[in-house]
């Protein structure tokens, strides 16, 4: 009997087990990438992306093949859905011929919910509007494979509270004893829904999420300062002046050096001169390309997950 797949579009998603299995997985991938099993082979998997990429997309198409699958790519016009299919219609047609859909929408995910409305393909959300679960899984397997745990860890969060910090909180709140202390401009903070989940876990699980708009308070002494462009993929501001609001929320080489003992985070891509000083990005501490390549290990799991696979 084949295994029951299972679909990826939120954090939520995964079990506490399974999130630290997953992230295991792929540090354990990063370890031996040689030594990858061709356990995806037969299938076939679509990387559908409605808006730019280059880790993701790469991630996922790279990772497929190397675990033994082919790939169909389309793009943001392909799709019948630009002439009025819907969304439910295309999801119950792909999932007679794709074993994995892998979707970047950067739209409601209630579409990505939509595709998954069948029981024979999986679907794993490469970026919505509100949550970029993979980036988590990636950043999470980053820490694992520098620090040899995520529990316990301490985290300074500085920037927009966008589809990428609200993985990161639904994720590192699932870790005993690990914090994360984010700083956000003030209305650009993180939905009270997410936030509000992910101190739910945070209680459950012996963590800390906590979240300020003032970048003068900052936590004493942190693991990682991790930050994010201020341009999210596929996202405009309304307000004319939102660079003012961001601009005290800068990782500058003056706050860097007040944290001599942090590593640095990114997720990529980076704008140099506006959320982060080249000093910082390029600088000795940065570990925001090794969370760029933990991307390919950690959608080798995560596709590995979706296909019902018992994790190592
Ligand atoms: N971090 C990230 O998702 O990168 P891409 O937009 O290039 O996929």
């Amino acid at each position: 009997m084949a295994p029951a797949i299972r679909h990826l579009i939120s954090l939520d998603d995964l079990s506490d087990e399974d999130l630290r299995a997953v992230v295991g997985r792929a540090a354990g991938l990063a370890a031996r990438p040689r030594a990858a099993q061709a356990s995806l082979r037969g299938d076939v998997v679509g990387i559908y992306f409605r808006r730019t990429s280059t880790r993701t997309r790469t991630a996922f198409s790279s990772g497929a093949l190397r675990l033994g699958a082919q790939i169909i790519a389309y793009g943001p016009g392909d799709l019948q859905t630009n002439t009025g299919e819907s969304i439910e219609d295309t999801g119950r047609v792909l999932a007679t011929m794709l074993d994995v859909l892998v979707a970047r929408t950067a739209d409601d995910p209630a579409q990505l919910r939509a595709m998954a409305a069948q029981e024979r393909m999986a679907v794993i959300n490469a970026m919505s509007a509100d949550e970029h679960p993979t980036q988590a899984l990636a950043d999470l397997t980053t820490v694992l494979r520098r620090f040899g745990r995520v529990d316990g860890l301490r985290l300074l969060y500085l920037g927009e509270g966008n589809n990428s910090a609200a993985a990161l909180a639904l994720a590192l709140s699932r870790f005993p004893g690990a914090e994360l202390h984010l700083r956000t401009p003030p209305g650009y903070g993180l939905a009270p829904d997410v936030l509000a989940r992910a101190r739910a876990h945070a209680a459950r699980c012996g963590a800390l999420v906590e979240e300020s708009h003032d970048p003068g308070e900052l936590p004493a002494k942190v693991d990682a300062v991790y930050t994010t462009r201020w341009q999210t993929t596929g996202t405009t501001k309304q307000d004319p002046d939102w660079r003012t609001v961001f601009a005290p929320f800068q990782v500058t080489g003056e706050l860097w050096r007040s944290s001599p003992d942090a590593l640095f985070m990114h997720d990529l891509p980076a704008h140099r001169g506006e959320e982060v000083t080249a000093e910082v990005l390029d600088g000795p501490r940065s570990i925001a390309f090794e969370q760029a390549e933990n991307k390919l290990y950690s959608a080798m799991a995560a596709l590995e997950w979706c296909r019902g696979g018992e994790l190592a």
